[in-house]
């Protein structure tokens, strides 16, 4: 069902300094920057092998992310898992009786297909699942 980690998503204050940050600390590269209004974010995709560091720098306070780190301040905000078929996937984790905060599959970074699992079905842990787009 799960075929990789696809990236660890970080929430930030800063999207710049945290690009600093990260880039000249672990010498990773930015493959990818984006508005993302859907999610009410701006985000960068760093390379680390197949996987990604995504930095997340909220759009507002009133967003996903600006409680995030009203709440809890920066630091991980949630882990992402690559999978194909997706509707498949949720419809199979719906029947199981797992609470999803996306029944249906929104449009996230570059394209991809993406939907988030309630952490109450997942310890405490905001999953993701991330079906990337064609040539991603
Ligand atoms: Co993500």
């Amino acid at each position: 069902m799960l075929s990789a980690i696809d990236h660890i998503g970080v929430a930030v204050e800063d999207l710049d300094a945290a690009l600093d940050l990260w880039c000249s600390t672990y010498n990773l590269a930015v493959s990818h920057r984006e508005r993302v209004e859907s999610q009410g974010v701006e985000a960068a995709l760093l390379d680390v092998g197949i996987s990604h560091i995504e930095l997340l720098a909220p759009l507002g306070p009133d967003t996903a992310v600006g409680r995030f780190l009203q709440s809890r301040g920066p630091g991980i905000h949630h882990v992402a898992f690559r999978v194909s078929g997706i509707d498949t996937v949720l419809k199979d984790l719906a029947e199981r009786g797992v609470e999803l905060i996306d029944r249906e599959p929104r449009r996230g970074i570059r394209e991809s297909r993406v939907a988030f699992i309630n952490p109450k079905s997942s310890g405490r842990v905001l999953v993701e699942l991330v079906e990337p787009a064609e040539g991603h």
